[in-house]
């Protein structure tokens, strides 16, 4: 192993114009504005127009990144997209994006850890980059949520929207980049949240009546009570690794589900509110997009200095959930 430091280049993200507000959504189903808001925090979503391949958003998020990092797509030597709505199960989505970027020296594959998918991809990413197998790795999650919502079911089509985030990793020096790491499944809880892809089992069929299989269904506070726990535990835990307290840390990137989750874990972290950085009021969750795009907004909007420290955090299907501890270094390319 090299004694090399891995951290995050560029960033960049695509979100599509087009909006779907609480107060559209309560011509849909029966839900009102205010119960959106008090129950999840979020006010509006971004919807890909229909027609449009998903992966499109992943191909503007990606050059994004790649600029940003101050290189060419042909310096790129793995492409791993993170998703939970894949446009084709083949081609991937990662080729898809390779080809239309030009990345030509790259390797490409999708993987899924459903919205905890970012967090897994840059542990891995770390490990292609830390053994010196590749240089840099781009990194992209690309949501197409809208695609699997069935918007006849009040209970999950408030809570989705569409978009892309990417960042680049590479070598920084010691003292930035990621520090400690920490990934957990849990397959005997993954019942709880469901999308069917080419089976579809009659449990499935019965909790979807509107007929829409290839849809994300979930026992909300299940989930709820999961997410919260799980998002407290990892965040301790790698920081416990890292040898730090919740209260060392500048900011928590979490997983955008729910502010009453992000509030909930921060609670019991003991982290202020002002740490925490939350964008969901204006994304909705938007999956395995949602640490990449808060990042990439944290970072545009000069809320990161290098050298600050901190935490992203994130659960999802599968059941899953995992946790990254780093000091902030963009511009510091070995
Ligand atoms: N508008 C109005 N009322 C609603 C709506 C709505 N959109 N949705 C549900 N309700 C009703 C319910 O029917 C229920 O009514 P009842 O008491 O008459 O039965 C009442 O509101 C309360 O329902 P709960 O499900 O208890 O509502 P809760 O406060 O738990 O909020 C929510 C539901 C937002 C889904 C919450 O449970 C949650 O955020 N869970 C976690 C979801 C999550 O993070 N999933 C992550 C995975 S995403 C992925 O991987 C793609």
């Amino acid at each position: 192993m090299h004694d090399l430091s891995v951290g995050i280049l560029g960033t960049g993200m695509f979100l599509p114009p087009d909006l779907l507000t609480n107060h559209d959504l309560e011509k849909m189903v029966d839900t009102s504005d205010e119960w959106i808001v008090r129950r999840t925090g979020m006010k509006q979503r971004h919807i890909l127009k229909e027609g449009i391949p998903s992966y499109t958003m992943g191909v503007e998020a990606a050059k994004l990144a790649i600029e940003d990092a101050g290189l060419t797509p042909m310096d790129i030597d793995l492409i791993i997209v993170t998703t939970e709505a894949p446009d084709f199960l083949s081609p991937s989505m990662a080729c898809l994006i390779q080809r239309d970027i030009g990345a030509k020296n790259a390797a490409a594959f999708d993987m899924n850890a459903a919205c905890t998918g970012f967090v897994y991809a840059v542990v891995a990413a770390k490990q292609f980059i830390k053994t010196g197998y590749y240089r840099y790795v781009l990194i992209v999650s690309n949501e197409g949520l809208s695609r699997i919502t069935d918007y006849k079911n009040r209970n999950t089509c408030i809570l989705f929207g569409d978009a892309a985030g990417a960042v680049v990793l590479g070598e920084v020096p010691g003292e930035y980049g990621i520090k400690e790491s920490i990934l957990y499944s849990y397959g005997d809880l993954g019942h709880n949240l469901t999308i069917p892809c080419c089976y579809i089992s009659e449990e499935d069929k019965e909790r979807r009546p509107s007929g829409m299989y290839r849809s994300v269904w979930q026992d909300g506070s299940e989930v709820f009570t999961f997410a919260v726990r799980a998002m407290t535990d990892s965040t301790k835990k790698v920081l416990e690794m890292a040898g730090k307290t919740p209260q060392d840390i500048d900011m928590i990137i979490p997983h955008q589900a729910n502010i009453r989750i992000i509030n909930g874990a921060a609670k019991r972290l003991k982290i202020d509110d002002d740490k925490v950085m939350a964008i969901l009021d204006k994304t909705g969750n938007i999956s395995s997009a949602s640490i990449p795009v808060a990042v990439d907004i944290a970072s545009r909007e000069g809320r990161l200095k290098n050298g600050d420290s901190l935490v992203m955090v994130a659960f999802g299907g599968g059941l899953t959930c995992g946790a990254i501890y780093f000091i902030w270094g963009k511009n510091q390319r070995h």
